[in-house]
């Protein structure tokens, strides 16, 4: 009902809007003395949390794109190998696991029937299960050793927008109390990190004032018949995640792809007029990359293509050969996913509202897959 929405045109719209508070819960009581300590992590034990060799992430759609931004959080700070599977594709292939392997489920409903088989397949193999979840005494958690609730609050609009920033966080606090326990940074390292989470919230509230652009740019592509995104690292799960965003909600063709990909096939895609967002690495945290990204967008833009670009506040470099610039605050280069994945949400609500498409029950798609 509209009192529901509290005056929000859409669920989504207002699940979207909430991601400041929706992260801010996720942190809470889960940061003492400036280092990520998660409680609900104890019943494991230093010991076994240390002892780890491997880490296998299982979830589909949204959640497993979460696994994917997470890959790289968790190899950089907790330096333990990761794996990121649908849960579909993971329990029918007879996957090597030993019991110093540990599988994290990532669900929003934590009843997705693909991740919560994973989930008992892992334990029955004898790996131990922790889940991310953000609906409490679900199935997925109950199936599981530990869980880590990420509290973003219900979601009720079948795309995931709160639930997804909720679990990088959720998962961004495991990778940093893994890495605490196993002592591959030092504690000045981690309470870095650990300032760079408790900016997001507030950085995400200046990303969402461009609500006005986006739309903008959205009412004048209605007629879009294929959107391309492009990241590189932790952005490209980021353009995925866009991608997925945009067929869900708008039935547009959308297709995300590794920036470094485009020379080796998608690049014969690209003709005069195609849109393509581009998540741009920062050029200060991640200066290795930047220039790479930057002569990307150039490439395809000398082949005609429309360059809509997700840059950091102040990036000049990209100024030149977008059409489009959405700025996000400057954030840690790990920590930009949480930032670039807003104007991707609100441009895909916003696209499909010009379209007068319905964005809380997108067609053919309901909000937990509960058969498999
Ligand atoms: C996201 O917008 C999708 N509707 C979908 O991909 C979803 O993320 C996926 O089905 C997983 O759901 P879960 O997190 O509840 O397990």
């Amino acid at each position: 009902s509209a009192s529901e929405k509290g005056g929000w045109s859409s669920f989504m719209a207002k699940e979207i809007s909430e991601q400041p508070d929706a992260v801010t819960n996720t942190l809470r009581g889960r940061i003492h003395d400036g280092q990520a300590v998660v409680p609900e992590l104890e019943a494991f034990g230093d010991d076994v949390l240390a002892g780890i060799s491997r880490i296998v992430i299982v979830a589909c759609g949204t959640a497993a794109y979460a696994g994917q931004t997470a890959k790289y959080a968790i190899e950089k700070w907790a330096k333990v190998p990761v794996d990121v599977e649908l849960s579909h594709e993971f329990r029918y292939r007879d996957p090597v696991l030993t019991a110093d392997t540990l599988v994290i489920s990532i669900s929003q409903s934590g009843e997705t029937m693909d991740t919560l088989m994973a989930v008992k397949y892992a334990r029955e193999a004898g790996a131990k299960a922790i889940s991310i979840c953000n609906t409490q005494g679900a199935t997925i958690p109950r199936e599981s050793d530990a869980v880590i609730y990420t509290h973003a609050g219900p979601e009720v609009a079948v795309a995931s927008t709160k639930g997804f920033t909720g679990q990088i966080a959720a998962l961004y606090l495991f990778a940093l109390h893994l890495a605490r326990v196993r002592n591959t940074l030092s504690l000045e390292e981690l309470a870095e990190q650990v300032l760079e989470l408790q900016a997001i919230p507030e950085k995400i509230a200046t990303t969402l004032l461009q609500e006005d652009a986006v739309r903008q740019l959205a009412v004048w592509m209605t007629d879009s018949r294929a959107v391309l995104f492009l990241g590189r690292h932790v952005g490209f799960p980021i353009a995925l995640e866009g991608a997925l965003k945009l067929k869900e909600l708008a039935y547009i063709h959308a297709e995300g792809f590794a920036a470094g990909e485009l020379k080796h096939g998608p690049i014969a895609l690209i003709e005069p007029g195609q849109p393509v967002f581009v998540v741009v690495p920062s050029p200060r945290g991640s200066a290795h990359l930047h220039p790479k990204v930057v002569s990307n967008i150039q490439e395809i833009r000398a082949r005609g293509a429309r360059i809509i670009a997700i840059a950091e506040q102040g990036d000049a470099a990209v100024l030149p050969f977008a059409d489009t610039v959405f700025h996000i605050p400057l954030a840690g280069p790990l920590f930009e996913p949480l930032l670039a994945v807003v104007p991707l949400q609100m441009f895909a609500i916003e696209l499909a509202t010009a379209k007068g498409l319905d964005v809380d029950q997108p067609r053919n798609l309901a909000k937990s897959v509960t058969v498999e």
